[in-house]
């Protein structure tokens, strides 16, 4: 409450009642908080206030009687957070005005003081950045840990034979180890979306106050390396406005999301009992309540589901920035629920994968069989051709009509007699049948980024170094 004389009301906002004459209407104080859902920064908020309340002693703008009581309530203040003692209340709005409140009310007028040269506008700008620089750590680690599975599992599974697909129809033969390294490259490039996107969030806003600056004589360079930024922003009004760091984060997340989707996509057919590639350990999978025979891939799937909401989310920041004027808008708090469910969501589908992957057993008769359906050395065959000195294109006409023979007959290119294959072109002989085969066509593919068993192996152990 400010000391000024006033007759009415009983209780307006202490940080901001100055010049109002009336109580904030109580829906509306509850409608204008975001305290729910922004006190997840608190630790963050209390790391800036202390740097910033630093600062201000070093140029001399703060006693230093008044530095070590707002150091001393601060921890105080975090202590009771952290124990769960700590009463956050509506009517203070968000994290920011709840902690300092406390501090006031422990420390007395140095609380008051803290927030000088500083604007919520700046405060929360800084804290959504330290916030979301740690967890996009956490991110990072969680992919790495995914990544590692999929080595292993690729290593493991190198030599493995299962049908490689295009439009879901079987195409050639692959290992399930080059296609677990497929996977592998879709985190890898999420992974530095996501170190790119931190390094451009990595700047310090605190300085840039409401939205000019101050005229206190700061010292900008100290708190940005104290917090650990790489540098003070570069422009007060686009300090405390923009969040395309956070749709940054929200893109990153989207693409990731995708590529689970995917992946959950092909761990769900590749379960079921039509394929029957795949064993997803029980502890990934639920059953059902009527059907008792069932096993459901329920991790993949509620993943894949999940999508949805991460790409919700992402339009719903790009829809919240557009069209805002400089420099700081209200629009800007509503940028926490989005991010901070996109950030949840990231975290625990991530977890989910890096635990469920080592653990995937590949039921590797069963992907050989299929691999031999669907004549998928048929390219095998035209390249044999090609080799000895057919053009592509006649090839390519002269398969196409043994796999019609084979067909009918229902039989696999393999087991047609050298003589029936040598009704097709003379100048098929005896060593046909070794490209033929399905082991013999993944060693074929022996160069970079192919799919043989000795390119796999090579891949992992060049793609551990890049974990
Ligand atoms: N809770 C607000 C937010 O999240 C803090 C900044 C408020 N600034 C203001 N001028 N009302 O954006």
């Amino acid at each position: 409450m400010s000391t000024k004389d006033q007759k009415e009301p009983a209780r307006v906002n202490q940080s901001w009642g100055g010049r109002f004459s009336e109580q904030t209407d109580a829906f509306v104080e509850a409608f204008t908080a975001s305290v729910e859902f922004d006190q997840r920064m608190y630790k963050q908020d209390i790391e800036g206030s202390r740097v910033h309340a630093r600062m201000l002693n070093k140029v001399v703008v703060l006693s230093d009687d008044d530095l070590s009581a707002i150091l001393k309530g601060l921890d105080q203040v975090e202590q009771e957070i952290a124990a769960g003692e700590f009463e956050w209340s509506v009517a203070s709005e968000d994290v920011h005005m709840n902690i300092e409140a406390r501090l006031t009310e422990i420390i007395g007028d140095a609380g008051k003081r803290l927030h000088t040269g500083r604007s919520r506008n700046d405060q929360v700008a800084t804290d959504i950045r330290l916030y979301l620089r740690e967890q996009t750590g956490y991110v990072i680690s969680e992919a790495k840990r995914l990544q590692q599975g999929l080595l292993a599992l690729a290593e493991k599974e190198a030599d493995t034979i299962m049908p490689g697909f295009t439009h879901l129809q079987v195409a050639q033969p692959v290992t399930f180890g080059h296609h677990m390294l497929a996977w592998f490259e879709m985190i890898a490039r999420d992974v530095s979306r996501y170190e790119d996107c931190r390094e451009r969030m990595n700047m310090c806003p605190l300085g840039a106050a409401a939205l000019a600056g101050t005229s206190y004589p700061i010292d900008r360079d100290f708190t940005a390396e104290e917090l650990g930024f790489s540098a003070p922003t570069a422009n007060s009004l686009d300090a405390v406005s923009d969040r395309d760091f956070a749709i940054e984060f929200c893109s990153a997340s989207a693409m990731l999301m995708t590529h689970l989707s995917r992946m959950s996509e092909e761990l769900v057919i590749w379960s079921s009992a039509q394929f029957n590639f795949i064993d997803l350990p029980d502890r990934f999978c639920t059953g059902s309540s009527i059907m008792p025979q069932k096993k459901n891939p329920d991790v993949p799937e509620l993943v894949r589901g999940k999508t949805g909401r991460v790409n919700g989310n992402l339009v719903s920041l790009l829809t919240l920035m557009k069209s805002q004027p400089l420099a700081y808008n209200k629009d800007n708090q509503e940028d926490k629920e989005p991010l901070f469910d996109t950030l949840d969501t990231v975290l625990g589908s991530l977890r989910a994968f890096a635990d469920m992957v080592p653990a995937i057993e590949c039921r590797r008769a069963n992907m050989y069989a299929a691999a031999k359906q669907g004549f998928s050395t048929a390219t095998d065959l035209a390249d044999y051709l090609v080799r000895k000195g057919l053009p592509f294109r006649d090839a390519h006409e002269v398969v196409g009509s043994a796999v019609a023979v084979a067909l009918e007959k229902e039989l696999d290119l393999s087991e047609l007699s050298l003589e029936e294959l040598q009704g097709f072109s003379t100048m098929i002989s005896e060593d046909v049948f070794e490209v033929l085969t399905l082991e013999g066509s993944v060693a074929a593919r022996n160069h970079i980024g192919g799919t043989a068993p000795a390119q796999v192996r090579r891949a992992v152990a060049e793609a551990s170094k890049r974990i």
